[in-house]
């Protein structure tokens, strides 16, 4: 959708809707482990919200039907295809996206690194959608069957690879977490913590997102 922030009217004076203007609804959420507050109105898509509202354009949008599996985020620790919800519902959850799967100092994710060890990716566009379904996978099940690292990325579409290096990619990034080098990825969520309604306002240091300026799998600006 291109309703990008700015095309949504502002509250009037005194907090309330100028007339004409479309409700806005106040939603808290943690993102990659930081505290954040949106205003949004009640039809904005929570992957719409993710790039728009949040800035986090690592979480891509193809189909917007719930097809295609770019969108997947983690909410609180499950992956959601993010066009397929609304933003108000997501209130109160913990959200990871690709930005929030690198250590707090740059190292790549197991599921990352064996991205990059295995070319599991060509233009990255479906990328974020794959890393994020992978890591909510091998946390349930960190051991899996070739049939079953292709049954993991069954409802993910690429359009570039042929699918074999993702599959190599699945069991790579297995293979890592149970050497340990990995191991605190075994939680299913990586920022899982619900909301606090104490917490503090946007702007806080995100200690779960990488820096936007390495070239991690998944997060290249090209596929944003
Ligand atoms: S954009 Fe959400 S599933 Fe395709
Ligand atoms: S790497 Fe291009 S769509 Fe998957």
């Amino acid at each position: 959708m291109a309703n990008g922030a700015g095309f949504w009217p502002a509250r009037g004076p005194g907090g309330g809707n100028q007339p004409g203007a479309e409700q806005l609804f106040s939603v808290r959420l943690v993102v990659n482990g930081a505290s954040r507050n949106v205003s949004v109105p009640a039809r904005r898509l929570l992957s719409d919200c993710i790039r728009h509202d949040l800035r986090l354009t690592g979480t891509h949008v193809g189909c917007e039907h719930g097809v295609c599996g770019a969108c997947t985020v983690l909410l609180d620790g499950a992956p959601v295809r993010s066009c397929l919800m609304l933003a108000v519902t997501a209130d109160g959850a913990a959200i990871t996206t690709v930005e929030g799967l690198a250590r707090p100092d740059g190292t790549l994710s197991a599921v990352q690194q064996a991205f990059a060890d295995c070319h599991g990716l060509q233009c990255g566009f479906c990328t974020p959608g794959f890393l994020t379904t992978i890591t909510a996978a091998l946390a349930a099940k960190p051991d899996p069957t070739p049939d079953e690292a292709r049954e993991i990325i069954g409802g993910n579409l690429c359009r570039c690879t042929g699918y074999q290096n993702i599959v190599r990619a699945v069991l790579r990034a297995a293979e890592l977490l149970r050497a340990g080098e990995h191991g605190r990825e075994r939680s299913a969520a990586p920022h899982a913590g619900r909301a606090d309604p104490g917490q503090g306002e946007a702007g806080r240091a995100d200690p779960g997102q990488a820096d936007p300026g390495q070239a991690h799998p998944g997060q290249g600006e090209a596929a944003s």
